[in-house]
């Protein structure tokens, strides 16, 4: 007898089958029950009469226990046939039932799409409201995406590799996350912003190639399309220009779209490369919505936006700050790199300076950003100097950066599209929360896990830490 999915009974009439998964609903109509059993291929139809020695037994199950049926598979009569449902045409004539874990009633309904339940709710029993269809279709959807973003990368000559999570500090234009170690009592690492430094050393190593499904973590308040730890399709290359970077983007977006989601349209092949001041000239916006018809869900509207100014001014803090990241090659306005001049004009008038960063824009969402880098050490260092660091910071922060570059350093240059952004478009989702496995709530928390959380006093003791928090300060 073989175990096998709902789904593959279709094909099996008149056998006997093994089966396994949760009683999603119950029928009982006084001499016979019928049960919707639901695996991770579908529902399927078992029925079981008063004469089967397991019949009180089935009288008993509550829905969502776990039971394993063994019976067999027989053709539904004509009046019975359910068109919903893929295993419509067939029903399972239980023999043997065992309930392998009974459950109790469920905080929320889970066979809906489930927008209507309290998303705490959802979150506290995010376990539960991953049973959801829609939700574990996302998943399955998640995990397609990514396998295509591997094999294709892969075709193109990339390799994936992993870098630290636990590492230092990194400007990205957020606030860090930070770990204390216990073994070197008030220090601490910072989780990484984004692998940016790693990737660009990994080009020093001569690795030409690199990519990462890359885990990110920034400090920020949470909000639709953003999340305190979130994924990105982090890519590094070596000896490329701007081009080089945007085809292979567009490329995959491209290929991907046809793969995986037939149903959508790309509306402007190639992808229009419009730059940062036409965007904000013609569109008011530097990440524009150019959907013909926003209401169309299968509309994809990609847009590369391109030649960012290299700094934008921080009136809060009164400094300049990088426009993308301090890394970026910047360039004057006649597309000029000649290092001299850069030099001159960052040393006279940052503003007027643009650079080599590109965004890439889908339905109105900024889904992924990159650059070429500056791989010229006084031009860097003069960057750091523009942003506001010391000399004894610059040496601090970023020496290994600059040392490495002394040693040769292949002209470079990446992007890293937003794995979540894009998957939220993809499947027409009001917010990214929906396409990530135990995301934190619009207020960063974990409800299911119960983080964050205050930790033993044995714990902080161990890290040297005190905790000094006034009652004012404390947040739920
Ligand atoms: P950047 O900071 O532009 O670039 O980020 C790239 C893309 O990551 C996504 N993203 C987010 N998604 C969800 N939640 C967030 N909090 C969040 N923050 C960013 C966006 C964004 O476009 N190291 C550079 C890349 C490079 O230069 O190669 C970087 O991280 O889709």
């Amino acid at each position: 007898m073989k175990k096998i999915f709902n789904l593959e009974t279709k094909n099996l009439v008149g056998q006997k089958v093994e089966l396994y998964g949760f009683i999603a609903e119950i029928r009982d109509h006084g001499k016979l029950i019928f049960f919707d059993l639901k695996d991770r291929s579908g529902i399927l139809q078992c029925m079981i009469s008063q004469e089967n020695k397991f019949f009180p037994l089935a009288k008993e199950i509550k829905p969502y226990s776990v039971v394993k049926i063994i019976g067999q598979v027989q053709p539904r009569p004509a009046h019975l046939v359910n068109p919903k449902i893929e295993t419509g045409k067939i029903e399972v004539s239980i023999e043997e039932l065992s309930i392998l874990s009974s459950a109790k009633t469920l905080p929320f309904e889970v066979e809906t799409d489930g927008y209507e339940i309290d998303e705490a709710l959802r979150m506290k029993y995010r376990y539960l409201d991953l049973r959801r269809p829609r939700l574990f279709k996302n998943l399955r959807r998640r995990h397609e995406f990514l396998l295509f973003i591997r094999n294709f990368l892969d075709a193109k000559g990339f390799i994936e590799i992993e870098t630290p999570i636990l590492t230092k500090s990194t400007p990205e234009g957020a606030r860090d996350y930070l770990v204390p170690s216990r073994i070197y009592p008030g220090k601490f690492y910072a989780l990484p912003q984004s692998p940016q430094q790693y990737k660009q050393l990994l080009m020093v190593a001569g690795v030409e190639r690199y990519f990462q499904i890359a885990r990110c973590f920034r400090d920020e308040d949470p909000r639709g399309d953003r999340q305190p730890e979130f994924t990105q399709i982090d890519l590094e290359m070596s000896y490329v220009e701007r081009d080089d970077v945007l085809n292979l983007v567009e490329e995959m977006f491209i290929e991907l779209v046809r793969e995986l989601y037939p149903e959508k349209k790309i509306t402007y092949v190639p992808f229009p490369r419009i730059s940062y001041e036409e965007a904000l000239n013609l569109y008011g916006s530097d990440k524009p919505d150019l959907r013909k018809n926003p209401n169309d869900p299968n509309e994809l509207a990609f847009v590369f936006i391109v030649d960012f100014p290299m700094f934008e001014w921080n009136e809060k803090e009164n400094k300049w700050d990088p426009m993308h990241h301090p890394f970026t090659q910047p360039k004057l306005a006649d597309g000029s790199r000649d290092k001299n001049e850069i030099l001159n004009v960052l040393s006279k008038s940052p503003e007027i300076l643009l650079s080599e960063q590109y965004d890439l824009v889908l339905n109105g969402y900024e889904v992924g950003g990159g650059s070429l880098r500056t791989t010229d050490s006084d031009i860097l260092i003069k960057i750091f100097e523009v942003l506001g660091y010391n000399r004894e910071e610059i040496e601090e922060k970023f020496f290994h950066l600059l040392e490495a570059f002394s040693y040769g350093v292949p002209p470079h240059g990446g992007i890293a599209p937003g794995v979540d952004r894009i998957l939220m478009i993809l499947e027409n989702e009001p917010n990214i929360r929906e396409v990530i496995a135990f995301p934190k709530t619009g207020e960063g928390r974990d409800y299911m896990m119960g983080a964050p959380s205050k930790v033993s006093s044995n714990q902080l003791k161990e890290l040297k830490l005190k905790v000094e928090i006034k009652e004012n300060e404390i947040n739920g």
